[in-house]
């Protein structure tokens, strides 16, 4: 493994020691891998799995074993002594089992409290990340694909700055190309006044986008004025420039209100920022002999593909995957980025792993997967409505955000005020909570599926309290603040002083879940998937509800110890929404 150690990752501790008995045990395979995994059966907690292979490949050569349940003996007797490990087993064809110390799990997550949920993170081996989401479409609609795109991005950023990393989020927004020609004539020609007036009534991008697209259809002389603006501003004229700025900047703020209410940073690169590199990109390319001409266009041709990538179109234009080519030299280049990634609906895949690809053939990319720097497509599926179909609004027109935030919000904020929320709220706790819990709602509804699969945008659903939801995890984490506040107990005290013991099962599962934390997020984030986290969010709530059912906490004889893993629970499941990007309640 590339990681470094993670004190508070199970996994790979325990790997650690495995690592030590299977030199040991088979000095001939020094290379071979601890398998290592969580296995919550009722042999152990954990399993390690190499004694079938290695009988496999020692078969003949060593005649000290005759089964892979004698290597498997073999490596649990040479495991080293460790505080970790209470017992050890070994079943079937050779599975070592691992049942953890209770008291080493104590001291784990007495440890976590004392010097913070931070020392859980993972580890990696690389400084700065790209997380390239978002980006939706000047005067265009931002529609609910690049809602996922902004939900599944900012998490994936989110775990990666977790991890330390340094993650530059940049907004790809589609700011440059020919329609900016149509979007700037026929601003000229609607409203001639545009450059003193402070607000030229644009803000419907989308309808101004629709009627400049008519004009452009319908008329040749309009279609003509249009091509030539896109010359014009191509070639720096100052008019057009400002015009495209213009319009620039009502979508830009358009954009930014969603932004503001899911709480997501992004910074704007467009692509019109990179397209002073595009010459010489394409010129350092084609220094390669990478650059083809083909039916009067510039490509790159990629192995494995019938199509090459087209560069430079048959007019001798730019096109999206010239700016791809130059933003993805940029990035490695100019921002020394480790690891890019780009988060768009998957039908996007072919595109970026021919750029990817191009970018392989180029040098500037190793091109073995799992060296950096490296590029991966983060891709995802579609959002679809109660029928099944795309989703669209029942006038069949395209979702706008924003209206589609404020009624989550305001479905959120009823069910407050029918909880009587009301009357003991103030307006302004009432306000907080219906974003928290909405806003939430919206994000972990798409989260907690794999991101590949389509999934169903409902708001009864995602808003249920009961359930797999953002609501129900969120009041289960209010609850248990409640019941530290209702303790009388100050827990910074109680973090000092206080030990937990893990007597009853049902404590020990839990100790065990919160435990598992750091390996989950390690893995959530190694393979992009946010619904891992989400998945062990929810596993984390159930192992909380079970141990609030049967072992007393506010007034027992154990209530120091039970009080902690209260709070190491709360606490773990503040680190998951944060993560998540979504906003905790304290109070329900
Ligand atoms: N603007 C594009 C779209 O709406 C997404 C851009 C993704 N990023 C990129 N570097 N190509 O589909």
């Amino acid at each position: 493994a590339n990681e470094e150690e993670c004190p508070g990752n199970i996994k790979r501790q325990l790997a650690k020691i495995f690592e030590i008995s299977l030199r040991e045990t088979v000095p001939s395979e020094s290379d071979e891998e601890p398998l290592v995994a969580a296995c919550g059966g009722k042999f152990g907690d954990y399993q390690c799995n190499n004694a079938m292979g290695l009988f496999k490949k020692i078969k003949g050569k060593n005649t000290a074993f005759k089964s892979p349940n004698s290597v498997g003996q073999a490596i649990a007797n040479n495991l080293p002594q460790s505080e970790m490990v209470e017992s050890c087993s070994v079943a079937g064809p050779g599975f070592v089992n691992v049942v953890l110390s209770k008291a080493w799990l104590a001291k784990s997550i007495q440890k976590m409290l004392i010097d913070g949920i931070q020392t859980w993170a993972p580890k990696l081996s690389i400084k700065r990340a790209v997380v390239d989401f978002s980006s939706p479409n000047i005067a265009k609609e931002m529609h609910v694909g690049h809602l996922r795109s902004t939900i599944i991005g900012d998490s994936l950023a989110r775990m990666l700055e977790f991890s330390n990393v340094e993650v530059l989020r940049r907004n790809h927004v589609g700011d440059w190309g020919t329609q900016f020609g149509m979007l700037i004539e026929f601003l000229f020609e609607e409203f001639p006044k545009w450059e003193d007036e402070n607000d030229v009534p644009i803000q419907d991008l989308e309808k101004f986008y629709k009627q400049s697209k008519k004009r452009f259809d319908e008329d040749p002389a309009f279609k003509e004025k249009a091509q030539q603006a896109v010359v014009s501003l191509q070639g720096g004229e100052a008019k057009y420039r400002k015009a495209w700025t213009k319009i620039c900047e009502v979508s830009r703020n358009e954009f930014q209100k969603v932004y503001q209410r899911l709480g997501v940073q992004l910074e704007e690169k467009g692509e019109s920022f990179y397209n002073p590199y595009i010459p010489r990109v394409l010129e350092a390319l084609d220094n390669k002999g990478l650059v083809e001409e083909s039916e009067g266009a510039r490509v790159i041709f990629v192995e494995g593909r019938n199509i090459p990538l087209i560069v430079v179109k048959r007019d001798g234009g730019y096109n999206y995957a010239s700016t791809d080519l130059a933003a993805l030299w940029y990035r490695l280049n100019e921002e020394n980025a480790e690891w890019m990634i780009y988060v768009t609906d998957v039908g996007q895949h072919e595109h970026f792993e021919m750029v990817f690809d191009a970018g392989k053939r180029a040098g500037w990319l190793p091109s073995d997967d799992n060296t950096y720097p490296k590029a991966t497509h983060v891709g995802f599926g579609l959002v679809l409505g109660d029928d099944g179909k795309r989703f669209r609004t029942r006038s069949s027109e395209v979702v706008r955000l924003v209206d589609l935030l404020d009624e989550a919000k305001n479905r959120g904020k009823a069910a407050l005020i029918a909880r009587g929320k009301e009357e003991v709220w103030t307006n302004e706790e009432l306000e907080q909570t219906a974003e928290a819990v909405s806003y939430g709602a919206v994000k972990y509804a798409d989260l907690k599926n794999n991101r590949l699969t389509n999934y169903t945008f409902n708001f009864d659903q995602m808003l249920n309290d009961r359930g797999n939801t953002a609501v129900y995890l969120l009041y289960a984490h209010a609850r248990i603040c409640s019941i530290i506040r209702k303790s009388g107990k100050d827990v910074e005290e109680l973090k000092k002083v206080g030990e937990i013991a893990l007597d009853h099962s049902d404590e020990r599962a839990l100790a065990l879940h919160l435990l598992q934390f750091s390996e989950v997020v390690e893995e959530a984030g190694a393979n992009l998937l946010p619904n891992v986290l989400c998945e062990y969010l929810y596993n984390l709530s159930e192992c909380f509800t079970k141990f609030y059912t049967n072992c007393p906490v506010v007034g027992s004889s154990q209530e120091t110890s039970r009080l902690l893993l209260c709070e190491a629970t709360a606490l773990v499941m503040r680190k998951c929404f944060h993560l998540l990007g979504i906003t905790p309640v304290y109070k329900i």
